[in-house]
């Protein structure tokens, strides 16, 4: 994701600098983004550096979209936060704790969650996740630099993991997977009922405004009779790993 970001920014007419561990995947990546960013009349200039301190020196905004391991993710950080003094160091994470990522992180009131969607240059939404230390500021100039690059930025005020797309969607699957596991429909099935229903609903109207459009007494009549059937597995079901 990491390049698209870079060409989103670079779109936007800031400049960029990219950095990857693997040197070899940078040319394509300057490519892909370089390519975005022409798409604009004032783009700023996309490059790359093999050297990390180099790639961060100057910046204002920096961020990570790593491999999803905690550990990396924190090493990084913490290594970023030694480099910057006035940078916010951004965190592209699907579903890691923002406060455990920033937890050996110098200036961890620097360190604030960014999920974005996939690919991240159609998808509009960016998740800005408060971790336990992150400053309002750093929230609010966030949130102005993505609505500058175009892009939905919504605040996430609670570090929980997954936040809050994540917690909505997975919440969706591990029902739909429970079906075809406890053998009530086939997994084509499950897919075909939540296209041509909620599916399409979905775009136009949330959960929530569609609560309120079918009436809340009715969503509370069908909650007391559906919820205590609904999957609560606390693990990723068997048949994930049967298939
Ligand atoms: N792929 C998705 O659909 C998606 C959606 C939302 C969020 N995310 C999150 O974005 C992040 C990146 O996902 P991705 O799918 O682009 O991953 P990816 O595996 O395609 O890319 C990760 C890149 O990070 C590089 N890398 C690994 N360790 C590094 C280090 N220590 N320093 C510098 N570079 C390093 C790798 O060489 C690789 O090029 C993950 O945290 C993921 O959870 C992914």
């Amino acid at each position: 994701m990491g390049r698209r970001i870079a060409g989103i920014i670079a779109r936007g007419g800031a400049d960029v600098v990219l950095h990857d561990s693997n040197a070899e995947l940078l040319e394509g990546a300057v490519a892909v983004a370089s390519q975005m960013a022409s798409e604009s009349s004032t783009p700023g200039t996309v490059t790359s550096s093999t050297s990390l301190p180099e790639a961060v020196a100057n910046s204002d905004f920096i961020t990570e979209a790593i491999i999803e391991d905690l550990g990396a993710k924190q090493q990084l950080i913490a290594a970023i936060s030694e480099l910057t003094e006035r940078a916010i160091i951004a965190t592209n994470t699907s579903v890691l704790p923002i406060t455990s990522i920033a937890e050996f992180a110098t200036a961890p009131d620097r360190v604030v969650g960014t999920h974005w969607w996939n690919p991240p240059d159609l998808i509009p939404i960016v998740e800005v996740v408060r971790g336990e230390h992150t400053s309002t500021e750093v929230i609010d100039r966030t949130v102005a630099l993505l609505e500058h690059l175009g892009k939905l930025a919504v605040r996430v005020e609670r570090d929980v993991p997954g936040f809050v797309g994540n917690r909505l969607q997975h919440a969706l699957w591990r029902e739909a997977i429970a079906l075809v596991a406890d053998g009530v429909c086939d997994a084509e099935t499950a897919d075909l009922v939540c296209r041509n229903t909620i599916g399409l609903r979905l775009a136009q109207m949330g959960p929530i405004e569609t609560a309120d459009y079918v009436g809340l007494d009715l969503t509370r009549a069908i909650h007391e009779a559906v919820l205590p059937s609904l999957s609560t597995d606390t693990f990723a079901n068997p048949i994930l790993t049967t298939l």
